[in-house]
This record gives structure tokens, sequence and C-alpha cells, in this order.
């Protein structure tokens, strides 16, 4: 099947939320904002299968896919179409996420693509709702401009907290144990990736 490889999420097509809600019930969820193919969520649910992993993305046929294999492999993932930054707040109810994880957030990093960032604001707010008080949100991208997108978004924003201190990058890598497939990529060929920890006040 061939896949889009970017779509524009500010298409009237995305405004109306279409996607299939998650299972939520009594198990902790953790969250992939752009999932893809959801690697991190499958290595995830594999390490620790009590909990449920959900994937957002925008891209409609990776989500049959995903949503494929995961029934397939009878794993906790399951994967939601939307356009995350309109969405995220209809799609869980107020502070029901245990984590959330944005990892390689682009490809919009060019400055005329700059309104097609996922990293804004409104996705802040979505954010701010949905996960619980002390719960994580991990930011990890090898675009400079992304990370400080998300520096500019989230360090002045009160409703989280930069773990590391003000304006810094989270120095102890990765500490969940499994890879994105950007992230795999991105450390197999050198590249530095760029991480900041945040906490829900
Ligand atoms: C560069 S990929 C990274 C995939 C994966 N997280 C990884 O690290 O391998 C970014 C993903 O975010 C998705 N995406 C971009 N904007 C989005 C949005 N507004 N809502 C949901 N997904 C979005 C893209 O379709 C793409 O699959």
């Amino acid at each position: 099947m061939r896949i889009r490889q970017h779509v524009n999420p500010n298409q009237a097509h995305f405004a109306r939320f279409r996607g299939d809600r998650p299972p939520l019930d009594h198990r902790l969820v953790e969250v992939e904002i752009g999932c893809a193919e959801a690697q991190f969520l499958f290595e995830r649910a594999a390490a620790d299968p009590t909990r449920l992993y959900v994937g957002l993305e925008i891209r409609e046929d990776l989500t049959r896919i995903v949503n494929r294999r995961a029934r397939a492999l009878a794993a906790p993932v399951h994967a939601v179409f939307c356009q995350a930054q309109l969405h995220i707040s209809e799609i869980f109810p107020a502070g029901s996420i245990e984590r959330v994880y944005l990892n390689f957030p682009d490809p919009w990093f060019k400055r005329r693509h700059h309104e097609r960032r996922m990293i804004d604001d409104a996705l802040a707010s979505g954010i701010a709702h949905a996960v619980r008080a002390g719960g994580d949100v991990f930011v990890q991208t090898d675009v400079w401009e992304i990370a400080l997108d998300a520096m500019a978004t989230f360090d002045p924003d009160e409703r989280f907290e930069n773990v590391a201190g003000e304006w810094t990058f989270w120095k102890h890598g990765n500490p969940y144990g499994v890879r994105s497939w950007r992230e795999q990529n991105a450390e197999e060929t050198g590249l530095t990736v760029w991480r900041i920890m945040y906490r829900r006040r």
C-alpha cells in the first residue's frame, strides 16, 4: 500500500474527529502523538503489557496498519486517526493519561511551513487537559528548530515543569527502554537527538 509521506494538518478534511476512540478502562495509558508505524508503542507494549498504548496519527492508512498489527499480536496498542492539536481533548477525559511521547514530531520544520508544525499552544493545552498531575511529557527530535519550538511552547507554560531546569535539555537519554523508528535511525546515523522532559504540574 502506498502511504503519503506528509499531509497538511490544516486542511478542512481534518477538522472533524472521525477516528475510533481508544478502549479506555482501568489500565494506565501512554500516548505517542504522531506514532507513524508505532514501533515505540509496540516495544513498550512488549515490555509492559499491563498498560494501554495509544498512538495518535494524522495518516489514516497508518492507523489501519497499526491496528491490524495490534490485533494480530494481541498487543495492547491502539492507533487513533486524528489531527492531534484539534482532537486530543475530545479523545481523552481530563487527567486520564499517564505519559505523553512526542517522538520526532516533524516533518514540517521549514519556516514557510511553520503553521503546520505539531507542537503549538493548542497541542500544549490538549496535553495539559489529558495528562494527570505528575505525568510525563517527553519530547525528542533531531531537528534543532523543533527542539526550540517545543521549549518555547512548554517552558513558559505554568502547567508544565521542565524536569532538567528551565530552558534546559534532558541529558540522561531516553529512559523508557525502547526506541521509535526515527530515534533508532537518528542514533544509528550519528545524529544529535535533543530531548526535553516535562512534568504536568
Ligand atoms: C517524523 S514522524 C515520527 C514518527 C514516530 N514518532 C517516530 O519517532 O518514528 C511524525 C509523525 O507525526 C504525524 N503527524 C504530524 N502532524 C500530526 C498531527 N497534527 N496530528 C497527528 N499526527 C501528526 C505524521 O503523520 C508522522 O507520522
